[in-house]
């Protein structure tokens, strides 16, 4: 590993990784190998187990109640775009923020396209939603909220609780868009009424890119149609779907290495706990933020309040663009961060960057306090140079 690198954008793809992670692949690439559920020797029985394991693992995390609640996927991308095209009929209105990345916007303005109706719920200029604004969009024909769990901009974190109570008592479908949590921030799917929650492996689970999944609330699964079909190692005699949890939803070879390397991930999260790597995280944000507040030029987005926030700062310096601050950041002092737009178009129109965007650095549980002093000490020398 490159010493000198300090590594903020873990909101993008988390790193470093755990060396339990890396181990966890190699064994299934050098001693297992086989396909899960497609033949009944002996490797593939153990890549089942695994496969199956993480189900269990991950079940654990959110509290799902049974582990073929989890549909395995490729990322949340793919997650999201089951619960929306798979859900979705010409003629529902959903509901959704003005805080989404485009993996939620881009399927649901699609899904515009062929008759559905979207109301898009403003937040204000910290990325906050006032949850009473979500029912008064609530209309005779609506469906389904798609609301995230917490901004890739911001890190402000909406009040899913509030909204999956809302849900509950409007009889709507609650979808949440777990990337930036999933990992790092606590989801109770039952205490929080969600009834689809999507996440990515590879970010704060510490899994590799290439892993996700789709948590689908019991019963629901046949409003939705899967978008993708093929074999399953399931019911090989028919030659349509089957309907049952998760094979309905997972055509195709699983990227069993993958799933392998999630599955340590998420041990790793359930050894060490949400709790305290949350509170690891909140000590690193509050750092850098008392630590950069009063440099001349600098503009701190979103809200103050550590609790209700993820490991995720934006920021600018203001006469300068972000994308040479980036660059600044990378080429002199060996920060890796990400500016620009972080594919959440709408979030930026809400906190009044778009289209410039900001600095965004995200922390992870393996950041150190040592390598946020050296990054407010870096955006001293540049915002000084700004004058
Ligand atoms: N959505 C990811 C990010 O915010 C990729 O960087």
């Amino acid at each position: 590993m490159n010493r000198n690198i300090i590594y903020f954008d873990n909101a993008a793809t988390s790193w470093p990784k755990p060396p339990e992670i890396i181990a966890a692949m190699q064994n299934y690439m050098q001693n297992i190998g086989g396909s899960p559920g497609r033949s009944g020797h002996r490797l593939s029985i153990e890549a089942a187990r695994i496969v199956f394991d993480t189900r269990e693992k991950i079940s654990q995390l959110f509290n799902v109640p049974d582990p073929l609640r989890i549909v395995l996927t490729r990322n949340a991308t793919e997650a999201l775009n089951i619960a929306i095209f798979g859900f979705l009929k010409t003629g529902d209105h959903v509901i959704t923020s003005g805080m989404e990345h485009n993996s939620v916007m881009r399927p649901l303005r699609a899904m515009e396209a062929r008759g559905i109706d979207i109301t898009v719920v403003s937040c204000d200029s910290e990325g906050i939603l006032d949850p009473v604004n979500i029912v008064k969009a609530i209309k005779k024909n609506t469906k389904a909220i798609f609301i995230t769990n917490a901004s890739n901009v911001t890190g402000t974190v909406m009040p899913v609780s509030d909204i999956g109570r809302i849900a509950r008592e409007h009889g709507l479908v609650l979808c949440v868009d777990a990337a930036q949590t999933a990992g790092c921030y606590p989801i109770d799917v039952i205490e929080m009424n969600i009834d689809l929650l999507a996440f990515t492996g590879h970010k704060a689970l510490f899994g590799p890119s290439g892993t996700g999944g789709l948590y689908i609330r019991e019963g629901l699964e046949k409003s939705i149609e899967p978008i993708c079909v093929g074999g399953t190692g399931s019911r090989s005699e028919v030659e349509v779907q089957p309907d049952f949890m998760p094979d309905r939803f997972e055509a195709g070879t699983p990227n069993t290495v993958g799933i392998a390397g999630l599955r340590a991930g998420v041990e790793f999260i359930l050894s060490k706990g949400v709790a305290q790597i949350k509170n690891k995280e909140e000590k690193l944000v509050q750092m850098f933020i008392d630590g950069v507040r009063e440099l001349p030029g600098i503009i701190l987005y979103g809200q103050k309040s550590m609790e209700l926030r993820t490991p995720v700062v934006s920021f600018n310096i203001a006469g300068m663009d972000p994308a040479a601050v980036a660059l600044d950041l990378d080429e002199r002092f060996g920060i890796m961060s990400r500016s620009g737009l972080h594919c959440a178009p709408s979030a930026h129109k809400t906190i009044d960057t778009y289209p410039v965007g900001t600095v965004r650095f995200s922390f992870s549980y393996f950041n150190t306090e040592e390598q946020i002093i050296t990054s407010i000490e870096a955006l001293q020398k540049i915002s000084k140079s700004r004058i």
